[in-house]
């Protein structure tokens, strides 16, 4: 564990670009309710992303697009209750930041609002810079995130590795530095080549934060149903389980079935 991990202090964007100069790892994981980052929180994780992925994990959907600012807001004050420690990151749905900058600085500034998260997080490079801008000039802590950026979904067709080729890694590492010189607190590179990710990190001043970027950022973050085992069917390369919680709860509800039907539960002593 590093010097920041034992500390049970809460964790803020300052303290992100400290793990990164002192070369501690930053854990981060998403969550979307109480008891879940409650968990995370009391064991100590460094931050917890509101991903829009809430529409996939928590609505069924098949892709992030649906999510509204109002679900967003709903999941990430939950979230934002459970955390003395970690450092609350709640994403921006597709469609509060994309029009113009003053609609992304309202949109952001409610969120700050009314779901008392640390900051928020927005995909995309200088296209949105000018939006960017707003929300820090505003005093919102901002977290870029580039590479496979899944609110584009139906621009790029799927959900392939990005920056694949020169003129596209290009663009990215002159993205990532056009987001840190703006001031970002944090970068997310999602699904680019490891080489890549190595050497934007290496590049600017924000600490990046990877999924399915290789070793070489500063962090990694994993939706948890995926990290925790609790989604079947969804093994890409980059994923590692770290938990079998969905052999855990289909036990513990078998266990609980049985136990109604056959009259054992509740016995004397769980009864009054
Ligand atoms: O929505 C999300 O969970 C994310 C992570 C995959 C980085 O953006």
């Amino acid at each position: 564990m590093g010097y920041l991990s034992t500390d049970k202090k809460k964790i803020t964007a300052t303290t992100l670009r400290d793990m990164k100069a002192a070369g501690e790892k930053i854990a981060q994981i998403t969550a979307y309710d109480f008891t879940t980052a409650k968990i995370f929180d009391e064991a100590g994780i460094d931050s917890i992303l509101i991903g829009d992925s809430a529409s996939n994990v928590m609505c069924g959907n098949n892709d992030t697009l649906p999510i509204t600012v109002d679900e967003m807001i709903y999941h990430a004050k939950s979230v934002a209750k459970a955390c003395n420690h970690a450092f609350v990151v709640c994403d921006m749905p597709f469609g509060s930041y994309q029009v113009n900058r003053e609609e992304g600085v309202r949109n952001a500034i409610r969120i700050m609002k009314e779901s008392g998260a640390d900051a928020v997080k927005l995909e995309g490079g200088t296209e949105i810079l000018d939006t960017i801008r707003g929300m820090l000039a505003a005093g919102i802590p901002v977290v870029g995130h580039l590479g496979l950026t899944p609110q584009s979904v139906h621009k790029f067709g799927g959900y392939g590795l990005r920056a694949k080729n020169e003129a596209e890694a290009a663009k990215l590492l002159e993205d990532a530095k056009a987001l840190d010189e703006a001031g970002v607190c944090a970068l997310v590179l999602e699904k680019v080549p490891s080489q890549l990710a190595k050497k934007v990190s290496e590049t600017i001043k924000a600490p990046t934060i990877g999924i399915g970027a290789g070793n070489g950022t500063d962090g990694q973050v994993l939706v948890y149903a995926d990290a925790m085992g609790m989604t079947r069917g969804f093994k890409p390369k980059f994923l590692r389980y770290f938990a079998d919680v969905n052999k855990c709860m289909t036990d513990g509800i078998t266990d609980y079935m049985r136990a109604v039907k056959d009259q054992s539960f509740p016995n004397e002593q769980e009864s009054y």
